[in-house]
């Protein structure tokens, strides 16, 4: 992003990397996770405004340590040391880092010294969160103690000529009360910075950069009606308007008023050019007699992808296609190799040899930023708050043979446990919550008749990032209202159950 100021956050291999990247963006000033083998040179070549080097979990004495070119340092360019980053700071300019009698973790108080430029918001005995067991206990010449806490003689440290300074404590985490304040002064005062990443000022960079791009060719995005293919589509309608073609694969497999949303907002709504595409026969008839998970999953991808094709050769001369990657993927291809539990199909990840050239406008952006900028350009909340939605939607919640009639059974359900937890106010502490149906058959009883007819699960769950998930605990009121109207409501379900299983050892959807 060179139209904007940047900061780089150097990668100690610390889960707090992308925290304090997010962090940095909260205070309007651009951010870009880099690896700690970044060079003087591509430093400089960068041309950030400040570096901000995270924590790690090593030890500066372990003979692998995560080290850092010592002529960053010299750069003249301003830095902030985070934890370890504030130990390589200590021990690359010749001061002393110990190891010390006692580990620090968790909430602790620190005794401001002498504020200087980092700590200037922080008053005396507040409470910060450490998580060391080193200690920086020599400064570098040059630098002076700001701050001391009982496990760290020096908890804080600057050289305000040079601009560099360090912090023991995570100023990024929540427990650190005036956390955000250490960062804002660092940014402000430390770096100068003017704050110019707004979500206006985003939107106006990838408008521009999108026309330049595109010029007067045909762009094609697959719409899902999840959050990111949405926001990825107003962005590029925002900047070239009709040149943009949405294709909105309509598979059956959708959940309740799903459609009608989509139509309502990109077709009517926004005006896009949006072609929908009716596919439900398609989807069905190839799906009849699948019932192993795997093989339901590659059937539906292979048949998005043809039905997906067809549809473009329609729209004839397109040469560019949006995809909705977020900064997260960018930083973790390549490493991440979790996904492979079940074969993922990404509305969104389409074949090679459609040979697109690729525009990815959201390539820069944290879901948070997603989010803002999607609610910036107009949408509305139901989409830009959408709970994650899987490729191949609710064939993936009905065990066994996926008919017309079990997807009606489970859209039903589905729609009512959704409703109960919007009303109940839980949406946006929940990660993703949904029903599932199984095969199985329990006997009940419903006025003065027996009743054997199917079970209903409900799945609820919290997570950063869909790696973990640890089941939520919905109230017990709101089960209740959850299990009385799906029994009373939807034919052919007697009974609701909760599924209590976090992942791992559980995958979140159950197929
Ligand atoms: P699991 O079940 O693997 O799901 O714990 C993790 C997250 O991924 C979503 N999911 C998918 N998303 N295409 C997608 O775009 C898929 O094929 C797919 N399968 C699972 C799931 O809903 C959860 O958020």
């Amino acid at each position: 992003m060179d139209d904007f100021e940047r900061v780089l956050v150097v990668d100690f291999g610390a889960q707090y990397a992308q925290l304090i990247a997010r962090r940095v963006r909260e205070l309007d000033v651009h951010s870009e996770i880099v690896p700690r083998t970044m060079t003087a040179d591509e430093v400089a070549a960068s041309d950030p405004i400040g570096i901000i080097l995270s924590g790690g979990p090593a030890s500066v004495h372990a003979e692998d340590a995560y080290r850092l070119d010592p002529e960053i340092l010299e750069l003249g360019v301003p830095v902030l040391g985070i934890c370890y980053g504030h130990q390589v700071i200590a021990e690359s300019l010749g001061g002393r880092v110990s190891r010390t009698e006692t580990a620090e973790y968790g909430r602790t108080v620190i005794n401001v010294a002498e504020p200087g430029v980092v700590l200037a918001d922080v008053p005396d005995g507040d409470q910060v969160w450490m998580s060391h067991r080193d200690s920086v206990t020599e400064v570098p010449e040059g630098f002076r103690p700001t701050a001391s806490s009982p496990g760290a003689a020096v908890a804080a440290m600057e050289d305000a000529g040079r601009r560099i300074y360090g912090v023991q404590f995570h100023p990024e985490v929540v427990h650190t009360l005036h956390g955000e304040d250490v960062l804002r002064r660092f940014l402000r005062d430390g770096c100068d910075a003017k704050g110019d990443w707004t979500n206006l000022s985003i939107i106006d960079s990838q408008v521009e950069r999108i026309r330049q791009r595109v010029g007067d060719a045909t762009v094609i995005c697959a719409l899902s009606g999840g959050v990111d293919s949405s926001v990825a589509a107003a962005l590029v309608h925002r900047a070239i308007g009709d040149q943009l073609v949405c294709i909105f694969v309509d598979h059956g497999l959708l959940r309740k008023g799903e459609v009608e949303e989509v139509e309502r907002t990109f077709g009517d709504s926004f005006d896009m050019r949006l072609i929908t595409v009716d596919a439900t026969e398609r989807f069905l008839d190839g799906l009849g007699g699948v019932t192993e998970p795997e093989e339901k999953r590659k059937k539906i991808g292979e048949m998005f992808i043809r039905v997906f094709e067809d549809t473009v050769a329609e729209v004839g001369d397109a040469r560019f296609l949006v995809q909705g990657t977020l900064y997260p993927d960018v930083i973790e291809s390549g490493t991440d190799d979790a996904a492979t539990i079940k074969s993922h199909h990404n509305v969104g990840g389409l074949p090679e040899d459609l040979r697109f050239e690729l525009i990815e406008p959201l390539r820069d952006l944290f879901k948070d930023e997603v989010r803002a900028v999607g609610a910036e350009l107009g949408l509305p909340d139901a989409i830009v708050w959408r709970h994650p939605f899987p490729g191949p939607g609710l064939a993936v919640r009905i065990i066994g043979d996926v008919t017309a009639e079990r997807l009606d059974t489970l859209r039903e359900a589905d729609a009512i446990v959704r409703a109960e937890l919007t009303t109940a106010g839980l949406d946006r502490e929940i990660w993703q919550a949904f029903a599932v149906l199984p095969t199985i058959r329990t006997v009940g009883v419903q006025g003065d008749g027996r009743t054997y007819a199917h079970p209903l699960i409900v799945r609820a769950v919290s997570s950063e990032d869909a790696m973990t998930a640890d089941w939520f605990r919905i109230p017990y009121d709101v089960l209740e209202r959850i299990s009385n109207r799906v029994i009373n409501e939807v034919d052919g379900i007697n009974r609701v159950a909760y599924d209590i299983t976090s992942k791992p050892p559980g995958t979140i959807e159950w197929e």
